[in-house]
C-alpha cells in the first residue's frame, strides 16, 4: 500500500502542512528531487511498519516518519558515505532535537563501527543504530531503493561486492532484529 503525504496526518494526527513543510525544506536545501522521493517513500514505509506496532510498544513515531523523511538531507550536499554526519550538521544548524541527527548519522547501511569510521576519513565514533526509530529507520532505508520496495537479499545483493563482509553481516543482523515488527 502506498499512502500518499496527504493521508500521514488523518493516520497519526500529524499536521499535513507540517510534512509538506517538511517536503519544502528538503528542496529549500538543495536535496535532488529523485532523493526527496526516495526519503518520501522511506517515511511512508516507516509509516505503515509504525501502525502494525503494538501501542504497548514505546516507540516515537514522529521521529520514525520525521526522521525517515529528513535522513538523506546530506545528500543535498554529499552522496558519500559521509551524507549521514553532514545529514546530522544540517539538522543541528536547521534546530532539530539531537535524535534526529542522531537517525540521520547512524543510518548508514546497518550502520558504521569505530574503526570503519575512521578508516572512510570521518569523525571516528560510532555509527550504529542504537534506538528502535534509528533501527527503523536505518532497516527500511535499506528495503527502498530509489522509490521502490526491495528485498533485503536485493540489497545484500546489490552491495555485496561495495562494502566490507562485515557491514553486510550488520545489515543482516539488523534485518533479523527487525522481522518482529514487519
Ligand atoms: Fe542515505
Amino acid at each position: 500500500m502506498k499512502l500518499p503525504p496527504s493521508k500521514i496526518g488523518s493516520l497519526y494526527r500529524l499536521d499535513t502542512t507540517v510534512y509538506d513543510y517538511s517536503i519544502s525544506l528538503l528542496e529549500s536545501v538543495g536535496m535532488p528531487g529523485n532523493i526527496i522521493r526516495h526519503s518520501i517513500s522511506v517515511s511512508e514505509y516507516v509509516m505503515e511498519i509504525c501502525a502494525g506496532i503494538d501501542n504497548k510498544c514505546k516507540i516515537d513515531r514522529p521521529l520514525c516518519i520525521y526522521g525517515a523523511l529528513f535522513h538523506d538531507i546530506g545528500r543535498s550536499v554529499s552522496h558519500g558515505i559521509d551524507h549521514g554526519i553532514l545529514g546530522s550538521e544540517i539538522l543541528m544548524s536547521l534546530g532539530f532535537p539531537d535524535n534526529y541527527s542522531l537517525v540521520c548519522e547512524r543510518h548508514i547501511g546497518g550502520g558504521i563501527s569505530k574503526e570503519e569510521a575512521r578508516s572512510a576519513g570521518l569523525p571516528p565514533r560510532d555509527y550504529i543504530p542504537i534506538s528502535l526509530e534509528e533501527k527503523l529507520v536505518c532497516h527500511i532505508d535499506n528495503l527502498v531503493y530509489g522509490s521502490k520496495r526491495v528485498s533485503i537479499d536485493h540489497t545484500l545483493k546489490r552491495l555485496r561486492k561495495k562494502i566490507p563482509s562485515v557491514a553486510l553481516e550488520r545489515i543482516k543482523l539488523l534485518n533479523s532484529e527487525m522481522q518482529q515488527y514487519m
